[in-house]
């Protein structure tokens, strides 16, 4: 494969494949369904590719994950009423009766939402309120949000999925903003990146997760101001430097110090830049170079240059990050959604 071409068919049609049949190593990620869905129908939009998908077929599958109270008394029950990552019991999907044996998680509800919103699906058709009602039962008094109703960790990741779950169903009924809000930025560590929870180490993806949030809750022109007005609610200058600091001499982006650069950091910290408007200050060249070593023979991306096989993960942020590089061929992204930018009659 030549290193300095960005091999677009070959890509689609690893895409392709994929969304016919998983490799059996994907076996063990049965729970994930849903997110892997999203990153082969959210890649093949990003490689402006959707006429691939029967879009019918594809918003009756991914709403046969959706779970529903039997009552509105269920509603006050404590459950999360979103998607699931596997098939609910019993569901039918085009006639064929699969089984489940998951819960509701913010993640998956995330993902879901995003590929009804790629594939231009209307939300109105939908049943929305439960999703935002049980999904406040999620959040702990300190802001952060579980991702299940029961015994599961809360940080940051989820308190992302909320936030971008309410801006996609334009309701921010599901959440306590101020009270979020609060919490992120108890999450900037001292060298202006963000850990996942309080105190942590600054991480590129926790960092992505802050950052995009407080986007899309309305926050981040307002912390950005601020900072100038002496009112610093986030240190934005350090937050740059923080994140251009990750990028290495090989030109990839790591997720944090001492770690080698991996093609997903060039999205999450890419991305990050790129909302604060400090992108320009990388080096795009090097970057480019980086990302087009870790394209796999098969099509798709790898996590490293020298390494086999390429995942969905990593070939779904090398897509979205050469995007930002503004790669021919590829659509521009809503970078805080992790989606295209949609045009107005869907795409
Ligand atoms: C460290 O893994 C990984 C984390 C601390 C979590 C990272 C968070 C994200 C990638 C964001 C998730 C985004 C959404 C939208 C929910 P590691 O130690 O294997 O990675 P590293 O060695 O590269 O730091
Ligand atoms: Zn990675």
């Amino acid at each position: 494969m030549d290193p300095a071409t960005f091999d677009r068919e070959r890509h689609v049609a690893f895409l392709e494949m994929m969304l016919e049949r998983l490799p059996e190593e994907y076996e063990s990620q049965e729970i994930n369904r849903l997110t892997i869905a999203y990153f082969v129908i959210s890649g093949l939009a990003v490689l402006d590719a959707l006429d691939r998908v029967n879009k019918d077929q594809l918003v009756r599958w991914v709403l046969s994950f959706q779970e529903h109270p039997k009552s509105d008394a269920d509603l006050k029950n404590g459950q999360f009423y979103g998607f699931g990552g596997s098939a609910p019991p019993n569901t039918l999907v085009d006639g064929e009766r699969v089984s489940g044996n998951n819960c509701s998680h913010l993640a998956s509800t995330y993902c879901a939402l995003a590929i009804l919103k790629i594939v231009g699906y209307s939300f109105s058709n939908c049943c929305i309120e439960p999703i935002l009602v049980s999904m406040r039962e999620l959040q702990l008094p300190d802001g952060s949000f579980m991702p299940i109703h029961t015994g599961a960790e809360a940080d940051l990741r989820f308190l992302y999925c909320a936030a971008a779950i309410c801006f996609m169903l334009n309701n921010w009924t599901g959440m306590d903003k101020t009270k979020a809000k609060e919490y992120i930025l108890k999450c900037q560590s001292y060298d202006g990146g963000f850990g996942l929870v309080p105190g942590a180490e600054s991480h590129g993806g926790a960092t992505y997760c802050a950052v995009s949030a407080l986007h899309l809750m309305g926050y981040l022109e307002t912390a950005i101001i601020s900072k100038f007005s002496q009112r610093c609610v986030i240190d934005v200058p350090l937050l740059v430097e923080w994140s251009l600091q990750r990028q290495s001499v090989d030109g990839g982006f790591q997720g944090r110090a001492n770690k080698p650069s991996d093609t997903c950091y060039a999205f999450w910290v890419g991305g990050v830049l790129k909302l604060l408007g400090g992108y320009h200050f990388c080096n795009k060249e090097a970057l480019r170079s980086f990302l087009l070593s870790c394209q796999s023979k098969f099509g798709g991306f790898k996590k490293f240059p020298d390494i086999t096989y390429p995942d969905l993960y990593h070939s779904f942020y090398g897509f979205s990050a050469l995007s930002l590089l503004e790669e021919p061929g590829l659509r521009p992204l809503q970078v805080e959604l992790g989606i295209p930018l949609l045009v107005a009659a869907g795409i």
